[in-house]
C-alpha cells in the first residue's frame, strides 16, 4: 500500500488523475471503476480540465460504478446514476452508454446483481478502481461487518452511513435510502490497482485503520492491505491520526 500525504484535496485529486492519464496513455480502452460522493470529484474536476484542454480522452474507456441506492426515482438528483451523469460523464468525453451501474431500481434486486457481475467479468475487470471511504470504514457501501469475499448484493446501510450522506439530501436522514445495491470486497479486491482518496478530518480514524489497523470485517477498508496494487491519496487532516 503506497500512502501519499498532500497538502489539499485538490493536490490528491490532480495525482489521481494522473494516475488515470498514464493509464489510459498505455491502454486507452481501459476499464475504469467510479465512485460517488465528494472525495473523487476533484479528480474528476481535474480530468475534465485535461479533456477540455485536448491532453486526455477517456472516450475508448468503459466505466463501471460502485454502488446505487435502492428505490430512487429515476430522475432524483442523488440516484448515484445521475450524480455520475453529472459529475463525471458530464465533464469528460466518455459516452453515456459506456458507464455502467448496478440497477437500484429493478424488481429482482439479486438478479440485477448477480447480472452486474457478469458485466464487469465480461468486459475483462476493473483496471483502476477509485474508491472513497466511509467514515465507519466502509468501501463502497460495504459496511461494517461485511464479508471480506462478498460480491455485488443488496446491503442495508448504517445509521452513521446515512446520517454522514444526509447532507445530500437537503440534511433530512430520512429521505436517505436505507437499502443501496453494492460491489461486494471480492469484486473491488478483483481490479487490478486500487486508488483511494480521503480527506478532513472527519475521515482521520478510518484512515488510520486502514492503513495500520489489523484486518478486520469491522473496518472493511482494512482489507485493502492484502491488495498488491493500492494507492491511497490523503490530505494532512485525514492523515492526522497516521503514526
Ligand atoms: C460512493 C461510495 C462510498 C463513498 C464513501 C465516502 O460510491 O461507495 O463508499 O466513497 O461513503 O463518501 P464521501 O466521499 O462523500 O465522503
Amino acid at each position: 500500500m503506497e500512502v501519499v500525504i498532500t497538502e489539499t484535496a485538490a493536490k490528491a485529486g490532480a495525482l489521481g488523475a494522473d494516475a488515470i492519464t498514464e493509464l489510459v496513455a498505455r491502454q486507452p480502452n481501459a476499464v475504469l471503476g467510479l465512485a460517488t460522493g465528494s472525495s473523487p470529484l476533484a479528480v474528476y474536476d481535474e480530468l475534465g480540465q485535461r479533456v477540455r484542454a485536448g491532453t486526455l480522452s477517456l472516450a475508448a474507456t468503459q466505466a463501471f460504478m460502485l454502488d446505487e441506492y435502492v428505490g430512487l426515482p429515476a430522475d432524483h438528483p442523488e440516484r448515484y446514476r445521475n450524480v455520475i451523469e453529472r459529475e463525471f460523464v458530464g465533464r469528460v468525453d466518455i459516452d453515456s452508454a459506456r458507464v455502467h451501474g448496478p440497477d437500484g431500481r429493478a424488481a429482482d434486486l439479486a438478479a440485477a446483481a448477480a447480472d452486474y457481475e457478469d458485466q464487469i467479468a465480461a468486459a475483462g475487470g476493473v483496471d483502476l478502481q477509485i474508491l472513497g471511504i466511509g467514515t465507519d470504514g466502509h468501501i463502497a457501501f460495504n459496511e461494517p461487518g461485511s464479508s471480506l469475499a462478498s460480491r455485488t448484493r443488496v446491503k442495508t446501510l448504517t445509521h452513521q452511513t446515512r446520517a454522514d450522506n444526509a447532507r445530500f439530501f437537503g440534511g433530512d436522514i430520512e429521505a436517505v435510502p436505507q437499502h443501496c445495491l453494492t460491489q461486494g470486497i471480492g469484486t473491488i479486491m478483483n481490479a487490478r490497482h486500487i486508488m483511494l482518496l480521503a480527506s478532513g478530518r472527519g475521515k482521520a480514524e478510518a484512515v488510520h485503520q486502514l492503513v495500520e489497523g489489523p484486518i478486520s470485517a469491522m473496518w472493511p477498508g482494512t482489507i485493502l492491505q492484502m491488495h498488491q496494487h493500492v494507492t491511497v491519496l490523503i490530505d494532512t487532516a485525514a492523515a492526522s491520526r497516521l503514526q
